[in-house]
């Protein structure tokens, strides 16, 4: 049955890499809502887990699980798109015990060692990298990292010099490349502040505005060559365009945190500039997706991952294009700068971009990797529910921090004089904070709901049943199939 739906039967190990990804995102929203509590309880779980100790195992969480998401999405889309098997699926299943045995003994060092005992005790002497928000990973960790990264791009960069080389994977690969060339400057820990602060954003900006949109484009657009049946010429084109703005402005956009660290001050024009012409390729992403959609040849059985498609690149382009902008000029980041306005663009930022192109991602192979083509309509049902309630969740977070950030300024950075402390500040707070936790709880049902959707049975879409040509780009027109059409159009209705 299984190879009946996947074309190589090589693309199932990228089943493994989804099923850690997701339960690791559950212990990422666990410790989120501790998180949150944690605000408004301040000794909640004190002392075993401090909100220091639970925010970074909250953030190295959601790094760790999107990692194994765009390595899964790699394992399973390359093979397809190249041709051809994985050069060795072997090594692919090592690196994955590997990888995930290696983050699970970092998160428990989080959790059972005091940091410093752990820095001590995991060479931090030898090369001091240890300490920088994301990056806390111990030398060990991070060095497992770079092994992981480079058996895995040997493998995949295998697959496509022997196989068929389409847009989608050239663009792929630069930015895995990219991502793993980036991370090398988390070794690169200067004592001098300026610099530290310098080479840490050339990690995390320039992964999140830089390469990693070159994956989140590729994911997108192999979604929607999958799911709409356009040709690929056109959603080629796309990509490339998106791309191009991406890079262009992401790249000297870094300078938006340049502004106050110690760098030189033309960087308040070039961080200004080129960072306020970032939203444009998030929102390319979202006029593409709606144009693949309405121009789609068929109706594909699987529209919830349909939907997750759309849904990433609108979400995409609120919670990093708009989301962003309105903190990036240096003259309204100087009092933003830090603030809660800072966290809510990177929850809408990281959720809408990311973590919802994952889902979209594994909505779309799941199915396959389980022998079908698409889940019963109960089933998307469900799924296309969580999707509405994770969002409304995240929506009500990113509100009720978007307030919490206007008062903060408001009271603690715009008056000249007797301006609010921090701490006072933050008990005035207090209401935006319980309204986060309620969107927090909603998120969380959302979730589990989306799990859930995995477990509903009901009529799945099977590879014999009759007109569904998978794999084939552009088979089949809208309606081709009188057995699913008319449910994939009621489906439809609800994007
Ligand atoms: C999907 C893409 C993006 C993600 C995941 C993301 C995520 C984040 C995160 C997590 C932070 C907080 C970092 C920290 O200080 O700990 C941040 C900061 C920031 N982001 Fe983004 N971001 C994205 C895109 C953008 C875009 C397109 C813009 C501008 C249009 C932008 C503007 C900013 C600015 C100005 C800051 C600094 C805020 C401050 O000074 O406190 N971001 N971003
Ligand atoms: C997929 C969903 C989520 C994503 C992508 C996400 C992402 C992040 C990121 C990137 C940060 C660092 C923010 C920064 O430096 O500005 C963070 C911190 C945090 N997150 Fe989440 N998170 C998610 C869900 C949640 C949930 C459900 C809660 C629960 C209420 C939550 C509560 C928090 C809190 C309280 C912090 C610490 C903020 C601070 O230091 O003031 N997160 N999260
Ligand atoms: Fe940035």
């Amino acid at each position: 049955m299984t190879t009946q739906a996947l074309k190589y039967q090589s693309q199932s190990v990228a089943k493994l890499y989804f099923i850690a990804a997701m339960v690791l995102f559950a212990g990422q929203i666990l410790f989120g809502v501790t998180l949150g509590l944690q605000y408004l309880i301040g000794d909640l779980f004190f002392p075993y887990i401090p909100f220091n100790i639970a925010r970074m195992v909250h953030t190295n969480l959601l790094i760790v699980w999107l990692l194994f998401g765009f390595m899964g999405a790699a394992y399973y889309m390359i093979p397809e798109e190249a041709e051809t098997e994985l050069h060795s699926p072997a090594l692919a299943i090592a690196l994955f015990w590997i990888f995930l045995i290696a983050g699970a003994a970092t998160i428990l060092g989080y959790l059972l060692v005091p940091y410093a005992k752990l820095a001590e005790l995991t060479g931090n002497d030898l090369l001091q990298t240890m300490g920088r928000e994301f990056l806390e990973q111990p030398l060990p960790t991070k060095v497992g990292i770079v092994v992981v990264a480079l058996g895995f791009l040997f493998n995949i960069s295998m697959t496509v010099l022997k196989g068929r080389k389409t847009a989608i994977t050239l663009v792929l690969l630069m930015g895995l490349w990219g991502l793993a060339l980036m991370f090398l400057f988390s070794f690169v820990n200067p004592h001098n502040l300026v610099r530290d602060k310098m080479y840490w954003w050339f990690v995390v900006h320039l992964w999140v505005e830089g390469v990693w949109e070159l994956i989140l484009a590729s994911l997108l657009a192999y979604v929607l060559v999958k799911t709409t049946g356009v040709d690929r010429e056109v959603i080629d084109k796309w990509m490339y365009i998106i791309i191009a703005f991406a890079l262009m402005s992401g790249l000297l956009g870094t300078g938006h945190h340049f502004f106050f660290i110690g760098m030189p001050g033309y960087w308040l024009w070039i961080g200004s500039i080129f960072s306020a012409l970032e939203p444009l390729p998030f929102f390319l992403m979202a006029v593409f997706a709606f144009n693949m959609v309405q121009q789609r040849r068929r109706n594909h059985p699987n529209q919830a991952a349909v939907l997750w498609a759309v849904g990433t690149s609108v979400m995409g382009f609120l919670g990093a294009g708009l989301w962003g902008f309105i903190h990036t000029l240096a003259p309204v980041n100087y009092y933003t700068h830090g603030s809660q306005i800072t966290a809510a663009h990177g929850h809408l930022a990281f959720f809408g971009a990311y973590v919802m192109v994952v889902i979209a991602i594994i909505s779309y192979a799941m199915p396959t990797l389980r022998g079908r083509l698409a889940n019963s309509q109960k089933s998307q049902a469900l799924e296309m529910w969580s999707f509405w309630v994770m969002c409304i969740g995240m929506g009500i977070m990113v509100l009720a921090l978007t307030a919490a950030g206007t008062v903060q300024v408001w009271l603690q950075r715009l008056p000249e004089t007797n301006a609010l402390g921090f701490m006072a500040t933050q008990d005035e707070l207090r209401i935006f904070y319980w309204v986060r936790i309620g969107g927090g709880i909603t998120f969380l049902i959302g979730q589990f709901m989306y799990f859930a959707s995995f477990f509903v049975g009901g009529q799945h879409v099977l590879p014999g049943d009759k007109h569904h040509k998978h794999g084939h780009d552009s088979h089949g027109g809208a309606g081709s199939n009188p057995l699913h059409a008319q449910p994939a159009q009621r489906l439809n209705g609800r994007i």
